[in-house]
């Protein structure tokens, strides 16, 4: 059996016909090759699933594809015009806020959500909205850099730079 499901990813209307166990990270990797939402661990863990689904960071993982009927869905290939990156995405760039990058969609993806719930966290607040996603790598400080970065970015207006004509000189 399967079941029609329109939902909006990335600005662009979707409609399919899933198998109603068919999870939303596996409809947004197999059948729309998003392959920005990682599978880590698939039972709830990792976040390295996380997408957008109406401002919200879900773990896609946990989400079966009709229960995502209907919604706004928006994955790391979606958070910026192509060619640019979203000023979070700069943050965790210039304070290296990743080293595999296994973990950073989910990372990045989480922090614009609790970026729009509190534009000023602290220290504490950010490492506790993120506890959900883990990574492997970082040691977790210099992505606690990247949100506090990307916070002051957002509030002085920051908006998508082009990837491309970015000053080398900036990455440290
Ligand atoms: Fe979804 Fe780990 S793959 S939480
Ligand atoms: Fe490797 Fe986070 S950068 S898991």
């Amino acid at each position: 059996m399967r079941v029609p499901i329109t939902l909006t990813v990335n600005s662009v209307e979707r409609r399919a016909e899933v198998e109603p166990r068919t999870l939303l990270v596996q409809y947004l990797r197999n059948e729309l090759a998003l392959t920005g939402a990682h599978i880590g661990c698939e039972t709830s863990q990792c976040g390295a699933c996380t997408v957008l689904m109406d401002g919200q960071a879900v773990k896609s993982c946990t989400i079966l594809a009709v229960q995502a009927d209907g919604s706004s869905v928006t994955t790391i290939e979606g958070l910026a015009p192509v060619g640019t990156l979203h000023p979070v995405q700069q943050a965790f760039w210039n304070e290296h806020g990743l080293q595999c990058g296994f973990c950073t969609p989910g990372m990045v993806l989480s922090t614009v959500a609790l970026l729009v719930d509190d534009p000023d966290p602290s220290e504490e607040s950010i490492r506790h909205e993120l506890d959900g996603n883990i990574c492997r790598c970082t040691g977790y400080h210099n992505i606690v850099r990247s949100v506090q970065t990307a916070a002051k970015s957002l509030a002085a207006g920051a908006t998508p730079e082009p990837l491309l004509s970015r000053d080398p000189a900036q990455a440290r």
